[in-house]
């Protein structure tokens, strides 16, 4: 295959202030498969995302999107990408459609996207209260459907199941397989290592704003650590097979929680 990578960051460094939040990440993401990036809190993230999706410059190294420099080509690649944030801003007093229906105007689409995504995440029988009085889990379906509004290459998803229930958290994974089946690119965070074993052809693990692992998740493992990790419980040893919580752990001897 030849076509462009979705996404490529060589070496890419940011500070806030005097504080490094990345410190040389390389990482290449190519179309139509999900990578996952995990990490405990302040690992760099949400900086990484911001970085990918223009929102800050990078203060050393390159960041490519579909090949284009994120923030020179801004305009260009708003109507190529779909972002969802840690935590959305919604219009809190206008209902639920008309909030999609906004968006959807700015990308030039119908009113007939804005039904078929309410369904999509479920939330056609709150399609006319305003946005301030969704859940939690809710405003997050929300965030969701807002992100695909422009029928984006690229998906860039922070922590996309935070704070769902598990029906609709296997409701949004079965989403981003479906979007990628179509494609598409996912770039995506999350705490739950299950989650990202699942659904990801690629994870990174961040560490103090360095990536201390790279690589499909079962390969890593694999190469990594042993067949079988011994864990007792209610006083009998168990053996069972190694996750990316046990490869995290045992890279950095630290838990991700
Ligand atoms: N706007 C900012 N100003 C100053 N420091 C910041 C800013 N945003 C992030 N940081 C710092 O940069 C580091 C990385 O933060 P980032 O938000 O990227 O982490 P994260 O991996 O997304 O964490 P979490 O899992 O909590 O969402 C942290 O030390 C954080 O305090
Ligand atoms: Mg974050």
């Amino acid at each position: 295959m030849n076509e462009i990578p979705a996404l490529e960051m060589h070496e890419v460094q940011r500070a806030y202030g005097s504080l490094p939040a990345l410190r040389g990440v390389s990482l290449t993401v190519p179309q139509g498969t999900v990578f996952g990036l995990l990490g405990p809190n302040g690992a760099g993230k949400t900086t990484t995302i911001r970085l990918l999706t223009g929102q800050l410059r990078p203060h050393a190294g390159q960041v490519r999107v579909l090949g284009l420099d994120p923030v020179a080509s801004s305009r260009e690649l708003s109507r190529k990408i779909g972002v969802m944030l840690e935590e959305p801003g919604h219009y809190e007093r206008l209902p639920v459609r008309s909030n999609l229906r906004f968006f959807a105007r700015l990308h030039g689409v119908g009113a007939e996207r804005v039904e078929e995504l309410l369904a999509l995440v479920g939330l056609c029988g709150k399609a006319g209260e305003p946005v301030g009085r969704l859940s939690r889990g809710m405003r997050q379906r929300l965030a969701l459907a807002r992100a695909l509004v422009g029928s984006p290459r690229v998906l860039f998803l922070d922590e996309p199941t935070a704070g769902l229930d598990p029906h609709a958290a296997r409701g949004v994974r079965r989403l981003i397989e479906e979007f990628c089946g179509g494609q598409g690119t996912v770039f995506l965070t999350t705490h739950f290592m299950e989650e990202a074993e699942e659904l990801c052809h690629q994870v990174g693990i961040l560490d103090q704003g360095r990536l201390v692992a790279l690589g499909n998740p079962q390969d890593l493992c694999r190469e990594t650590l042993p067949e079988q990790i011994e864990t007792v419980r209610g006083g009998r040893r168990l053996l069972r097979p190694p996750g990316l919580e046990d490869l995290f752990v045992h890279l950095t001897g630290r838990s991700l929680e």
